[in-house]
């Protein structure tokens, strides 16, 4: 073969890599409102800079006739490239080349990518969009997931991790991204399910749509296990740039800063007025983070689960912090079974990749029921609790009303290792409720008119911050509309913060 044959060869080996499966199933990705793997990749990466690996890796199967069906890339493109000018490791499943399914040859590019990502400390991103494990390569398929999940464990921590899931994505490979830090996922054109409505159908006799069963909406708003919602592709590369600009590229940088424009001590007069006097009245904690932090941009994670509590992330003087934050509008901001867990995940997660956390306190406590009891919020809530506690990052704390219980205590109180306790004016820091606490200790003892004086008086003397101010577990009482300087100064104070916890293989989190 001449050279010029040889460059020939390259140039048609190329050109039918990047066509996949081919022509006609790339149409069938379209007319179904998804993109391909590569063109995920475009959208995804910053011009150019992407480069590919194993390009030309085809699969080595021989059963069911597989070696006359082999494609370039084996149904996965892998590699690296930038976001913002910051590497990152990548793979997207090719649904054209048999579903996207993983074989042996497809899950060693992708478990390539994973050492490089681990090796290089940098975040690794999942484009996934398969029919699962390679029913013509039996264990070997099998094997390739397990070497998937055992990197997933291994990288958790050490490099941030995120998933998108843009098509199909069921079975046991609904694990990998589960391992994983983010999950996205498409509206109307992904799904994830460990058994399909048709498995079910057979053995509960229950019927449900794909959509129903592992649907986007389904899994941001009920089952709690995807953190975001796009309405496309396009919108889901988007997303995961905006959240990998907020993340440090492994566990041992810091978080990237920015400059800030926005006034360190831009005080916002909507502050004054937003904890109403009414201790019942809600109120939106989201005017609160957004008039507080730079650009009022709150990166919201999992907006439409446990909608009770807040997590994101958020800049403050070009800095990212994590921001967990009660929510009175719903629910009066109670702690329940799924607000433990949502805020505990990422509390986990903000300390692993050291970013410092902000947390905002309106909570009248945990939530009183049989069903929360029966369903385990003893442990769920010990989760938020032991997070918190062995959070090492910075933690400090505003209370803007309540701080009731144990609800004051878990979320970064001084007890629990909070560096900088902040309280408004109207904070109340008390064991319970008036009503409550007047009930439990005079309940037969006093008519309605003694029961009234004895609530006031418990106001008084409890539903303030300054009982605990004049103990130091708060550390000030400020003024609302100074939230932004003063938090921004305690972020500059602790920035210098280390805290060693006992040496140990890993604690035992209540799970
Ligand atoms: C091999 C597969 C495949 C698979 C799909 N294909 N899934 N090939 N192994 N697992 C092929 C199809 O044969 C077809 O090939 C092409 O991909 C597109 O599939 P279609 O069925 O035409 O597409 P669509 O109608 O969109 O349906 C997509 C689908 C369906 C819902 C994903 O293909 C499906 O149900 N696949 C099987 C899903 C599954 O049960 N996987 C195993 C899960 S268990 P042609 O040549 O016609 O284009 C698992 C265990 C993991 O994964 C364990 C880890 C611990």
């Amino acid at each position: 073969m001449s050279l010029k044959d040889k460059y020939q060869e390259l140039e048609r080996i190329n050109s039918l890599a990047d066509l996949g499966g081919g022509q006609d199933r790339i149409a069938k990705i379209h007319a179904s409102g998804r993109k391909t793997a590569r063109e995920r990749i475009l959208e995804l990466l910053d011009p150019g800079s992407f480069v590919e690996l194993d390009k030309f890796v085809v699969h080595q199967c021989s059963d069911f006739g597989m070696e006359k069906q082999k494609f370039y890339g084996d149904g996965v493109v892998a590699g690296y490239g930038k976001i913002d000018g910051r590497m990152v490791y990548l793979f997207a499943q090719d649904f054209t080349v048999f579903g996207g399914s993983l074989s042996r040859a497809n899950a060693n590019k992708i478990i390539k990518v994973m050492d490089m990502a681990l090796k290089m400390g940098a975040p690794i991103i999942g484009l996934n969009d398969s029919g699962g494990a390679r029913i013509q390569e039996g264990v070997e398929s099998l094997a390739g997931y397990g070497d998937v999940f055992y990197r997933n464990v291994k990288a958790s921590g050490v490099v941030p991790q995120i998933s998108a899931i843009l098509g199909p994505c069921a079975g046991g490979a609904v694990y990998s991204p589960a391992i994983t830090d983010f999950i996205f996922m498409t509206k109307k054109t992904s799904y994830m399910f460990v058994t399909g409505p048709d498995v079910i159908k057979t053995v509960t006799h229950e019927e449900v749509t794909k959509e129903d069963l592992g649907g986007a909406l389904t899994h941001n708003s009920r089952s709690g296990v995807a953190h975001f919602t796009a309405d496309d592709d396009q919108q889901a590369m988007m997303m995961i740039r905006e959240l990998i600009g907020f993340l440090p590229a492994n566990n041992m940088e810091d978080p990237p800063a920015i400059p800030c424009l926005d006034p360190i001590d831009r005080q916002d007069d909507v502050l004054a007025k937003l904890v109403p006097e009414d201790p019942f009245k809600p109120y939106d904690m989201k005017e609160l983070i957004t008039a507080v932090v730079d650009d009022r941009n709150f990166f919201e994670v999992q907006p439409l689960y446990a909608q009770n509590i807040l997590v994101g992330f958020a800049r403050m003087n070009g800095k990212t912090v994590g921001i967990v934050a009660n929510q009175p509008a719903m629910l009066a901001g109670v702690l329940d079974i799924n607000a433990s867990n949502k805020a505990a995940r990422f509390v986990r997660f903000c300390d692993s990749f050291n970013i410092p956390l902000i947390t905002f306190l309106d909570v009248p406590g945990f939530l009183p029921g049989t069903d929360q009891e029966y369903g385990g919020i003893i442990k769920h809530g010990a989760k938020l609790l032991y997070a918190y506690c062995e959070a090492t990052v910075p933690k400090i704390s505003v209370i803007t009303r309540k701080a009731y219980g144990g609800a004051y205590v878990v979320m970064s109180s001084k007890h629990v290792g909070g560096d900088v306790n902040f309280s408004y004016p109207t904070g109340e820091i008390a064991v319970m409720g008036p009503d409550g606490a007047v009930n439990i200790l005079y309940r037969d003892k006093m008519d309605d008119a003694q029961k009234a004086a004895a609530v006031e008086d418990y106001k008084n003397t409890f539903c303030t911050p300054f009982q605990a101010a004049g103990r130091g577990y708060i550390d000030e009482v400020i003024h609302p509309c100074q939230t932004r300087r003063k938090l921004i100064e305690a972020l500059e104070m602790c920035s210098s913060k280390h805290e060693d916890m006992p040496t140990k293989k890993h604690g035992n989190i209540p799970l």
